[in-house]
């Protein structure tokens, strides 16, 4: 195909691309199309030719797509947040279960699965109760703001530009995350702008402040902050713990992360306690749970105990199985299949979400649960075979050797969780001539983004 990069041309979206892109055909040629939605018609300039596919941006909109709509967020278009907030959501459900489909077709070969209609979010917005904010010594401007003046250009905390780890636009209101959410953030920016210590660079990797995470319970409408710097620092930090604890009675807990490493995660080597207490509470049905600022907790807290009941279904339990619950988290999924079931258990790499797993366990008076800490490649040998496996990994999937150790296991169902449709096909490729897949059902976790959960119920052969 003879495209060049730079070349301007009308293009009409036909599909949407893993990766939220739009995707349309120039006689055969695959052109991705960012932030274009099927049925749109638009002018766009190639940006990068490969053999088989160019990547493209949108010059203008000739036509809108009939499934766009006007996006409530001004930083929708530039932030990786979420990119779809243009799109309908009940269109958002229909691309997101297709995107389901095509994986488990075209990555794990699956054809004539049962793919149900995606079960939506009971709330679209305000929904995430875990914001994780980048600190960062540049500041990546909104196309209204260039040539603005008295802008600080070398500060920011907010969201990346998408795919990208060193483009940080300086958010003040995201409207994924409940609105005190963003109050509080609006104040730590203040006050970090106000230290006259430097914030960190993404590429230099020097200065002090890295991120900021703010996790809030549902439940009971309390927050936690967990505040990522790149050495400790009482002195420095303490004055904004007070700050907010002052300010806030919704904030129940102030953590002071450390990661000293370039890697560029919120997850620090350890962490103090600056206020309240090292947890978080929350409720997903009817069991409450202590969350530490570093474990895993579904980010949709109501989404959570949809995908748990669907869960809880696929698994069939009477009472009398054992249980092993793969990639475990905090227990939560375990703690809600414990009445169903003799004894789980649960293996998790996490130190901290395997103590709260314990701690959860006990507050909810559930006895027939235990954990095991470990690399589950290093723990799975010794747990006794199971009725029924839970697999719930994250993105990235299961490791080869653990996929081998679950057929060897031989479990008589699995249940599968994924947040990862590509790496779930991958996986159930696998195992699919030792288990029939008998359905999937598509979970939305996460309006607004091209991000999906599913769950699907797997019978050995
Ligand atoms: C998607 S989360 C699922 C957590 C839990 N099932 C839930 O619903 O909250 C995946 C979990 O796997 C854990 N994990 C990742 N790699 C692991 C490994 N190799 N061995 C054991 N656990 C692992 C992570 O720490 C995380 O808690």
């Amino acid at each position: 195909m003879s495209l060049k990069k730079g070349q301007e041309l009308e293009l009409e979206i036909s599909e949407l691309a893993f990766g939220g892109k739009g995707l349309a055909r120039k006689d055969g040629f695959v052109v991705f199309v960012d932030q274009t939605i099927p049925l749109d018609i638009v002018i766009a300039r190639i940006i990068k030719k490969k053999k088989n596919y160019a990547d493209a941006i949108i010059v203008t909109i000739v036509k809108e797509s009939p499934f766009r709509i006007k996006p409530p967020c001004i930083y929708s278009g530039c932030c990786g947040g979420c990119k779809w907030q243009f799109l309908k959501y009940d269109e958002q459900l229909v691309f997101k279960r297709q995107h389901v489909i095509d994986s488990l077709e075209h990555i794990g070969i699956i054809k004539d699965v049962p793919v149900h209609s995606t079960l939506p979010s009971k709330v679209t917005y305000a929904y995430r109760n875990k914001m994780e904010f980048s600190c960062s010594d540049r500041r990546w401007l909104m196309p209204d703001e260039f040539g603005m003046e008295n802008l600080d250009l070398d500060f920011a905390i907010g969201l990346h530009v998408p795919g990208t780890f060193h483009k940080v636009l300086d958010i003040k209101k995201c409207l994924l995350q409940p609105g005190l959410g963003n109050n509080i953030l609006d104040d730590i920016r203040e006050f970090i702008k106000n230290s006259n210590i430097p914030v960190y660079g993404l590429r230099s990797h020097k200065g002090f402040w890295r991120f900021l995470m703010l996790r809030h319970s549902a439940a009971y409408d309390q927050w936690m902050v967990n505040i990522v710097t790149a050495e400790e620092s009482n002195k420095i930090v303490k004055p904004l713990s007070d700050l907010l604890t002052a300010k806030y009675p919704e904030i129940v807990s102030v953590i002071n992360n450390i990661n000293k490493r370039k890697a560029g995660i919120a997850v620090g080597e350890y962490e103090i306690l600056l206020a309240g207490s090292p947890f978080i509470r929350d409720k997903v049905g009817r069991f409450e749970f202590k969350i530490s600022a570093n474990s895993f907790f579904q980010t949709n807290t109501l989404g959570a105990e949809i995908l748990y009941k669907k869960v809880m279904e696929y698994a069939g339990l009477s009472g009398k199985e054992q249980v092993v619950d793969l990639y475990c988290g905090a227990g939560t999924i375990s703690i809600f299949l414990a009445d169903s079931a003799r004894e789980l258990v649960g293996i998790e790499i996490s130190e901290s979400a395997v103590r709260d797993a314990e701690i959860n366990c006990q507050n909810n008076g559930v006895t027939n649960c235990r954990f095991i800490l470990g690399d589950i490649k290093d723990c799975l040998e010794q747990v006794k075979k199971p009725d029924v496996m839970i697999i719930d990994p994250p993105r990235t999937g299961m490791h080869e050797k653990v996929v081998k150790q679950v057929l060897d296991m031989s479990p008589a169902r699995i249940v599968y969780v994924s947040c990862n449709p590509a790496t779930m096909a991958r996986d159930l490729g696998m195992i699919k001539d030792d288990y029939s897949v008998l359905e999937v059902q598509p979970v939305d976790m996460f309006p607004h983004t091209y991000h999906i959960e599913s769950v699907a119920r797997l019978e050995r052969k």
